[in-house]
């Protein structure tokens, strides 16, 4: 996309998303660094995920005869290069002004879909108009005219998934955000104006594009829209009364593929599947809902077994490795969504840093698998992971 761009160009140092965290913290203010990194209350479900997953130790499989795995798969009935999708995140505009378009490009580029949030800083007007698949759609529910609306506007867009989240009845509370500015207002004080003005790229892009509104629910950039738009989200969309006649509303009123993002017990699970929807999400938002969540590692093996292969089960929160989507898929998730490592990537670079960062962690996917003695994601089972914690 045209437009002048300040930032960092991925590079032989950047080989990990670890190194692109690193990165994301020099190349965005505190404010912005907070809103991604950050998490609920003490961050035990962020730490949680991690150390969760950490824990997880493999059988390895010699003298396998595996030459190259086959990794390519179906979601929603829409095929895949491998078992790996970018999640919804609001905002993503805050990361990188191409924010939405670079993501949709850079996953359909690369073979996967983009889950398009209903806080997009790109409309789903503006990402039909610069991508050629049909990417998939987040709904915060409600059963108002906006919600029906929104719906409307993500069917005439091409979308035929949607992704209801079923975990923020309310914001999660992120001290770090707010003690940094990134409160629902932002608060701009002379320290945090002088710490944006120190990442000068960031700053120029942000002035000269304005994708800091979410763009789904006002026309215009420029902090007023922004404000507007974080205003209709809490008003709107973050409903304490949400209840499973609410989905089930939506889901009778959409023509295609549902999916409940933000499932964590084998209750909830069941009750999804009963109802009829075409999958679920186990996550735990990142860690930034509810804190004390479980790890969604942890709590995929119980929603797993309620499912029992009658919906499709998809896993995020935590992924930062390849190793750790061998791991999901098997624990019995069908695949992953990664959320906050493609935004390191796009901070650093745009469309192509998502894609460098969808490379690597495929990269590390396809080796942990060869190193495993696996040839293909059918062989994927429980047995490939040891009984004792690393
Ligand atoms: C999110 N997430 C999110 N989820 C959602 O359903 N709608 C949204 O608008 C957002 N917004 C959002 C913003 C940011 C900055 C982050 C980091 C996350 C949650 C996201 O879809 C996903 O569940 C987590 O990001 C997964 O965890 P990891 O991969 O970030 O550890």
């Amino acid at each position: 996309m045209a437009g002048f761009d300040f930032h960092w160009r991925a590079s032989a140092d950047l080989i990990s998303v670890e190194d692109y965290r690193r990165r994301l913290r020099r190349t965005v203010p505190a404010m912005v660094w907070n809103y991604i990194e950050g998490g609920a209350d003490d961050l035990l479900t962020v730490a949680a995920n991690r150390a969760a997953f950490e824990r997880l130790a493999f059988n390895p499989r010699v003298l396998a005869g595996v030459d190259e795995p086959h990794v390519s798969c179906e979601i929603a009935g829409v095929p895949l290069r491998a078992p790996i999708l970018l999640a919804p995140t609001g905002f993503a505009g805050l990361a990188h002004w191409t924010g939405d378009v670079a993501a949709a490009r850079a996953a359909e580029q690369w073979g996967t879909r983009y889950v398009i949030s209903t806080m997009s800083s790109w409309s789903l007007e503006e990402i039909e108009a610069r991508t050629s698949e049909s990417h998939f759609f987040q709904l915060y529910p409600r059963t108002s005219e906006l919600t029906s609306n929104l719906m409307r506007r993500a069917a005439r867009c091409g979308c035929r998934v949607l992704f209801i989240t079923v975990d923020t009845p309310v914001i999660g509370n992120r001290e770090g955000e707010r003690k940094s500015g990134m409160s629902r207002p932002p608060v701009l004080t002379p320290a945090r104006l002088a710490n944006m003005a120190r990442h000068p790229g960031w700053l120029y892009n942000l002035l000269r594009h304005q994708r800091i509104a979410g763009r789904n629910m006002v026309e215009g950039g420029g902090l007023k829209s922004a404000l507007q738009s974080v205003d209709i989200q809490s008003r709107e969309f973050m409903q304490t009364s949400l209840s499973w006649d609410d989905v089930c509303w939506i889901r009778d009123h959409w023509d295609g593929k549902v999916f409940l993002k933000g499932i964590l017990t084998a209750a909830d699970a069941q009750r999804a599947v009963a109802y009829g929807f075409d999958g679920v999400v186990v996550s735990n938002h990142g860690g930034r809902q509810l804190d004390a969540a479980p790890a969604s590692i942890d709590a995929l093996p119980a929603v797993v077994a309620a499912v029992a292969g009658r919906a499709e089960v998809l896993l995020d929160s935590g992924i930062r490795r390849g190793s750790d989507i061998v791991k999901a898929l098997a624990l019995g998730a069908d695949a992953v969504m990664i959320g906050r490592p493609y935004l390191y990537g796009l901070a650093a670079a745009g469309e192509s840093g998502v894609r460098a960062v969808l490379d690597i962690v495929h990269e590390e996917f396809v080796r942990t698998l060869v190193l495993l003695g696996v040839g293909s994601l059918k062989e994927i089972d429980a047995s490939l992971l040891g009984d004792r914690p690393l």
